[in-house]
């Protein structure tokens, strides 16, 4: 085990994108665990958008970071946390970290699935696509789909479980013709357009000429006023996520018919997937049998090497990820 530990800090609050000069990585000892608790010696981290959302304010400077991480128990003084064993933490953007065993949760061992899955589809982001499908969209079979932010983690995750659950017609947007392709040729998305090639409610109108009964938004912006005219009677927004304004401070706001709503007894709800952490069993019992099967892959990009992690947040801001963007200690 290596003796130095390395933290990531972020020493200033950006305006606009972020770049490498608003963080730094401190070394310390590898901390010893107290009674009661354990060194955990961090395996694979997620960077997601939201950490860009806590830059602003939620994230203390020149303090260590949170972030969902995954790691090996090295020492244990605490019953419950074995030696060898793997845990989920937030205390991430840090290699080593010491964890009480009520911050940890332990994550099972299902044969034949990657370490990489309990922070990509059956972690917080699979959660939150298998939680706005079935418990805020409430999908039926046969149903049409629209998902913005599609070739992301949460986009992906949302086109896989929706063919799983028997969705009509899925459509996506993504931020360039690569995506485009992974989405129809990789990910079975029906159809799927590049928001960069002119305004949305055209592209999304030859995309899905005939409507969408759900709306799974990641983006927010014109992405949001688009479906809102596509949506048929009863028709349903999810709201995930607003990507398109965490790096623009003065985003415009959202242009919509406002009747639409009411004509079409539409329904716009927006979701925490940290109040929906029991169903965590429900969707390993969803989606572990079809990861087995083969009939779910995953969609990750993974990152080699800590020393590599605020690249990675940066890059997954620009959209140089395809599905979701983890790190992996060198
Ligand atoms: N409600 C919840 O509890 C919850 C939980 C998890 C995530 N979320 C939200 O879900 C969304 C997706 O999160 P994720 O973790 O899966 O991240 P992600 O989609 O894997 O990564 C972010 C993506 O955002 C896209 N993007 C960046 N700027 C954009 C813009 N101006 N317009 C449109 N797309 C843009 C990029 O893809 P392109 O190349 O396609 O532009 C990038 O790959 C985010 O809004 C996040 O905040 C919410």
């Amino acid at each position: 085990m290596n003796d130095i530990a390395l933290t990531v800090q972020q020493t200033a609050r950006p305006t606009g994108f972020p770049s490498a000069e608003h963080f730094r990585f401190v070394e310390s000892a590898v901390p010893e665990p107290a009674p009661g608790t354990a060194l955990v010696e961090n395996l694979l981290w997620s960077v997601d958008p939201y950490h860009r959302e806590m830059m602003d304010g939620d994230f203390a400077l020149n303090a260590p970071l949170e972030g969902r991480t995954l790691g090996r128990v090295t020492a244990s003084r605490a019953p419950s946390l074995r030696e060898g064993e793997i845990v989920l933490h937030r205390q991430g953007w840090r290699t080593h970290a010491v964890v009480a065993p009520e911050e940890v949760r332990h994550i099972p061992h299902h044969e034949g699935v990657p370490l990489t899955a309990y922070l990509s589809v059956l972690g917080g982001t699979g959660l939150t696509a298998y939680i706005g499908l079935t418990r805020i969209a409430e999908l039926r079979e046969g149903q049409d789909l629209f998902v913005s932010g599609a070739a992301g983690g949460v986009g992906t995750a949302t086109g896989r479980f929706a063919r799983l659950l028997g969705a009509g017609r899925i459509v996506g947007s993504a931020g360039s013709a690569e995506k485009v392709r992974y989405l129809t040729e990789r990910v079975g998305y029906d159809a799927a357009f590049d928001y960069h090639d002119g305004p949305v409610a055209g592209l999304l109108a030859e995309a899905a000429p005939t409507g969408i009964d759900v709306f799974v938004d990641n983006v927010g912006g014109d992405h949001l006023g688009a479906a809102i005219g596509a949506l048929r009677e009863r028709g349903r927004v999810v709201r995930v996520g607003t990507v398109s304004q965490y790096n623009t401070p003065a985003a415009p706001p959202v242009l919509f018919n406002h009747a639409d709503v009411v004509e079409k007894s539409l329904r716009i709800e927006g979701f925490l997937v940290r109040d929906h952490r029991a169903r965590q069993e429900e969707l390993y019992e969803f989606a572990v049998p079809h990861l087995r099967s083969g009939a779910l892959a995953l969609d990750e990009t993974v990152v080699e090497g800590f020393e590599r992690i605020v690249e990675a947040f940066l890059l997954m801001l620009r959209g140089g990820n395809t599905g979701k963007m983890l790190v992996r200690a060198g």
